[in-house]
């Protein structure tokens, strides 16, 4: 009898669905009850008591961590889209994460049930630990594939590969009607950081005496990327001993940019080859690409082109907001999970 009104009383509770992409430079949340969070993936604690007490925190997240970021120990706790494991980096991406699921304050409670997009060949380890920090928020946790979630979002769900170009990887994963299987995924450590570092390096090697900081390289990329033929000549200010410099840096960016596509176009190429040969064509026809990548200019026609080489193929850059779309994924999964599997591993 106890037993019964505690289970009636349970059932009454409201349901909250959600959406997570734990990305290496971001962290996005959606929720069904329409709430959305999108929080830079960085946690700041004040070097010395000083900036403790001009900060007025002892700890600082996302966009405000980097604003004060002198001041600040700086951890980002995820790495080539990898959870750190030690000790420190996973108390940061717990105390992230809360921060963000406190900012779209979900209803008290409700029984939460969220759905954590992983890259796609994340280890068994990295998995059980975001299972395990996202344990104290929700009532249940599953992770799945990240750009299965963007394939989920969009509805494409047939014989379609997503390249999902991201800060720390690019994740590709082959869709065929089901949820993924190791084969249908790969994931490399060539992406929107790998660029950064490449611009870093040829800008200083060019011009001794240039500082040019992660933060700068990045800014640069974000405003000018593009691969292939330049839209316009692309000039920066860049540091150099004490005072700025007006550069061009057309040429670095291109090179820079375009160091990622040998290993894109070998990842596509890779998964179509080893396809059920009577899809392929239409794998072929149907590549997507997302993440904040697919924002470099030309980047769909370079791929094109290259594919062109090696059998062909028809590459098209996601209309939706490619930094949303594997959380607004996730939660479509998250909604669509029959109750049962809720609390496995997918
Ligand atoms: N307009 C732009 N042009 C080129 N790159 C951009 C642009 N805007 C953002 N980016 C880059 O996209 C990357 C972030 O993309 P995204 O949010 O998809 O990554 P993530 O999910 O955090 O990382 P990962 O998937 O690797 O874990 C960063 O490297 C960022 O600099
Ligand atoms: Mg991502």
């Amino acid at each position: 009898m106890a037993d019964e009104k505690k289970n009636n009383k349970t059932e009454t509770k409201e349901k909250i669905f959600i959406g997570v992409d734990f990305g290496t430079s971001k962290i996005a949340i959606t929720t069904n009850d329409g709430k959305s969070v999108v929080e830079q993936n960085v946690v700041g604690y004040p070097k010395d008591p000083i900036s403790s007490k001009f900060l007025k925190k002892e700890v600082l997240y996302g966009n405000e961590a980097l604003k004060h970021r002198v001041a600040l120990n700086i951890f980002r706790p995820i790495e080539n889209g990898i959870l750190k494991t030690n000790k420190d980096d996973i108390s940061a991406a717990k105390g992230l994460l809360e921060h963000c699921i406190n900012s779209i304050k979900l209803p008290k409670d409700a029984q939460t049930y969220a759905i954590l997009g992983v890259p796609a060949e994340a280890s068994v380890l990295s998995k059980k630990i975001l299972t395990e920090i996202s344990k104290d928020f929700f009532t249940g946790v599953m992770v799945a594939s990240d750009p299965f979630c963007v394939a989920y979002e969009l509805g494409l769900l047939e014989n379609v590969m997503i390249v999902d170009i991201g800060a720390g990887t690019t994740d590709l994963c082959r869709v065929r009607g089901t949820l993924p299987e190791p084969e249908d995924m790969m994931s490399f450590p060539k992406a929107g950081d790998t660029i950064d570092n490449a611009l870093i390096k040829s800008i200083t090697s060019d011009y001794t005496n240039a500082v040019v900081t992660k933060e700068m390289a990045k800014r640069w990329k974000e405003e000018f990327g593009f691969v292939g033929e330049p839209a316009k000549d692309c000039v920066v200010e860049v540091p150099v001993d004490s005072s700025t410099l007006e550069l061009s840096i057309t040429q670095e960016l291109k090179t820079a940019c375009e160091s990622i596509i040998p290993a894109i176009v070998e990842g596509i190429t890779k998964l179509i080859s080893t396809y059920d040969p009577d899809f392929r064509e239409e794998l072929r026809k149907n590549i997507f690409i997302s993440g904040g990548g697919s924002l470099i200019r030309n980047i769909d026609a370079v791929i094109e082109e290259e594919l062109a080489i090696v059998g062909g193929g028809k590459v098209t850059v996601i209309k939706e907001d490619p930094f949303t779309a594997g959380s607004k994924g996730a939660l479509k999964l998250a909604i669509d999970m029959p109750d049962d599997y809720w609390g496995k591993l997918v």
